[in-house]
Parts: structure tokens; C-alpha cells; sequence
């Protein structure tokens, strides 16, 4: 597996693996299948585990913790800050302030059974606290030995130019795939601007670019997107067209959709991270397989003609949702 440099010196493998699905959102899950794909993920050369204490909530850091105690593989890990949920509960709110950040990291360390985290990354900003503010209390949780590196998920433009101009930021995360492109606009550049890595999750389209699901999938119990604009029946029938046109194109290339979504992806820049998640190691071996792939010019030109002349139905996230993002 080819590596990559987020920000100035955090280096992990091109195609990261997303940890969220093994633990909630995407419908059930079963740990000891998770534990057999962590394996799979380390022999396949991946050394870059994105989690989040929200994830279970907690279930997820505890399960990577075990993997981690048990095969001592050297994984880099990301994981995240700053929504505060109850078990059982979808509802959130979100906190950064420096108490709640400081244990909610001591907590995060101990769950992951580690004394550092790689990549901490503050999940949501609270747009009512100054990110000045919440960069000095990263900045401390790093001098402290706790943090190596520090990421933002979902910020604008102008926060993050603030928040570097407190302390470098080694990544931003944010969602990126063929259907959510709208960081092209302002945050790549800023990201490239400033030398900060850029980490895209939800890289196949939460799975709807794989071409798994159509406009009258249904969703098992506890999947969270069925709530989701964009998997509405109404939309899903219209973004179907383009999920038809990723299958033509993969099709013609020889390889899955899946593969050429993350393709596709890997290909905008060196300093781009697709984390595609899975619980399953066929998913896993064929999306990894998709570094070895590259898309050339004529297929990037009809994957562009395709996008822009089939625009996307539906917001990406709630109401609700869409109000944590490009804070
Ligand atoms: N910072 C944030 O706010 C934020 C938000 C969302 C996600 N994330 C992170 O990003 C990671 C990746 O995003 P994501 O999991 O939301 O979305 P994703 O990677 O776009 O898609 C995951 C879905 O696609 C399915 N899938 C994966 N590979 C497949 C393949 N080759 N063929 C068919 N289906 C396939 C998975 O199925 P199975 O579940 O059946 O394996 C899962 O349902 C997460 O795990 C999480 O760590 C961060």
C-alpha cells in the first residue's frame, strides 16, 4: 500500500479504513466479524483506523482498543471529539469546551489503550465558542503528549485559517465522493493553501455509489439512512442515474463501481485519504484493491460530464444534521 503525508509529516496508507459501521449507523454488526476485517485491513498494508468516541457510543474505540491490545499492529488512529450523545440516543449536542475536550481525550485513551492519540480531530465545531479557543486546548492536549496531530472535521474556509493561525493543523475531514463535491470549492484550496491534509469520508456515498442500493431499498432496523435526504425514495429514483453511469463506466474499465468511486477519489490529489468503511472483508479487499487502479483523463472527463449533468437530489444530512457542517 502506497502512503501519504497529511499536513507536514503525519504519513499513513493512501486508503484509509473507516471504523463507524462497526458499531452503529449502517444497521446491525457483530464484533468478531469487525475484529477479522481490522485483521485483514493490517495484512492488506492499511495502517489508519478512523473512529470516534460518538460511535456506539463508545463501542467503537473499545472495540479498536481490544484489536489493538491483542495484535499490538502499529495502526495509526484518528479519532474525534466533540459530540456529546447518550447511549441510545441519536439526539446531540456539541461541546468543546477545554473541560469537556480534556476528558473526553483521557477517556478516548483509555477505551483505545494507547498513551497517544495520532490524529484528534474536533468532530463538530461549536459555532458559539471561538475556534481560537478550542485550538489552544488541542494545543495543550498535544503539549501534554496526549495528541499528536490535530484535525477539524466539516469546518469553512474561514475557520480553518483561523484555527491554523493558532497551531497547525495536520487534517480536515470532511465528506467527498462523487456525489458531495462542494469541498472542491473553497476548502480543498484553502487545505492546499495552508498545507493542511485532507481525510474524505464517506467516500462511496454512505454505499449508495457502490450501486448496492436502489429507490426501494429498504433499510434494516437502526440504519440511519434511512433517514437521509438523499436516499428518499424520490431522490434515491432520480440518483440512481448517476450510480447508472458509474456502473457503465466501471464496467468498461474492469473494475467494481466501489473501486472507481475510491479511484476517482485517490486521484484529485496526493493529499487526499479516502477512509471507506466496511464490517465486511470482501468489501475490504476490493476496495483496497482500488489503489492500484488510476483513472485517466477521458474516464475523468466522462465522470465529470456525467456529475454535472446529473445533479444530485437531496441534502446529504438532515436539517438537523446540515447545521453541524461548513461551521
Ligand atoms: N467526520 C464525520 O463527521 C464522519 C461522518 C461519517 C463517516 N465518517 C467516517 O468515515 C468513514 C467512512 O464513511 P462511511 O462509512 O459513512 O461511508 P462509505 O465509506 O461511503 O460507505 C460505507 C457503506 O458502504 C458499504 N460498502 C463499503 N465498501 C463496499 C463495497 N466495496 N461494495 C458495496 N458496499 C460497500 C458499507 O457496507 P457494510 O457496512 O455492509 O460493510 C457501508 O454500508 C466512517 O466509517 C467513519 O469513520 C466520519
Amino acid at each position: 500500500m502506497q502512503h501519504r503525508t497529511l499536513g507536514p509529516d503525519l504519513s499513513v496508507c493512501a486508503l484509509g479504513l473507516g471504523c463507524m459501521g462497526m458499531s452503529e449507523f449502517y444497521g446491525p454488526h457483530d464484533d468478531q466479524e469487525s475484529l477479522a476485517v481490522l485483521r485483514r485491513a493490517v495484512d492488506l498494508g492499511i495502517d489508519f483506523f478512523d473512529t470516534a468516541d460518538m460511535y456506539g457510543p463508545h463501542h467503537n474505540e473499545e472495540l479498536i482498543g481490544r484489536f489493538l491490545a491483542d495484535s499490538g499492529a502499529p495502526i495509526k488512529i484518528a479519532t474525534k471529539a466533540g459530540i456529546v450523545r447518550k447511549p441510545g440516543e441519536y439526539a446531540r449536542t456539541i461541546d468543546n469546551s477545554p473541560a469537556y475536550l480534556r476528558r473526553a481525550c483521557e477517556d478516548s485513551l483509555k477505551r483505545l489503550r494507547i498513551e497517544r492519540i495520532d490524529l484528534y480531530y474536533i468532530h463538530r465545531v461549536e459555532r458559539e465558542r471561538p475556534i481560537e479557543e478550542t485550538m489552544e486546548t488541542l494545543a495543550g492536549l498535544k503539549r501534554e503528549g496526549k495528541i499528536a496531530h490535530i484535525g477539524l472535521c466539516e469546518v469553512s474556509a474561514e475557520t480553518l485559517r483561523r484555527a491554523h493561525a493558532v497551531h497547525p493543523v495536520t487534517a480536515v475531514q470532511s465528506e467527498y465522493s462523487l456525489w458531495t463535491r462542494d469541498v472542491e470549492a473553497e476548502i480543498l484550496p484553502t487545505c492546499r493553501a495552508l498545507g493542511v491534509g485532507f481525510v474524505a469520508y464517506s467516500p462511496l456515498g454512505r454505499g449508495f455509489l457502490t450501486g448496492r442500493f436502489q429507490a426501494g431499498s429498504s433499510f434494516e432496523e437502526g440504519d440511519f439512512r434511512a433517514s437521509l435526504p438523499r436516499f428518499a425514495p424520490d431522490n434515491a429514483a432520480i440518483n440512481e442515474a448517476l450510480v447508472e453511469e458509474v456502473r457503465a463506466l466501471a464496467a468498461a474499465k474492469g473494475c467494481t463501481p466501489a473501486q472507481l468511486a475510491l479511484a476517482w477519489l485517490l486521484g484529485q490529489g496526493d493529499d487526499i485519504v479516502p477512509i471507506p468503511g466496511t464490517k465486511r472483508c470482501r468489501y475490504l479487499e476490493e476496495n483496497v484493491a482500488a489503489t492500484s487502479l488510476t483513472v485517466s483523463a477521458s474516464e475523468s472527463a466522462a465522470l465529470d460530464h456525467a456529475l454535472s449533468t446529473l445533479p444530485v437530489s437531496g441534502e446529504r444530512y438532515t436539517a438537523e444534521g446540515m447545521k453541524g457542517v461548513n461551521a
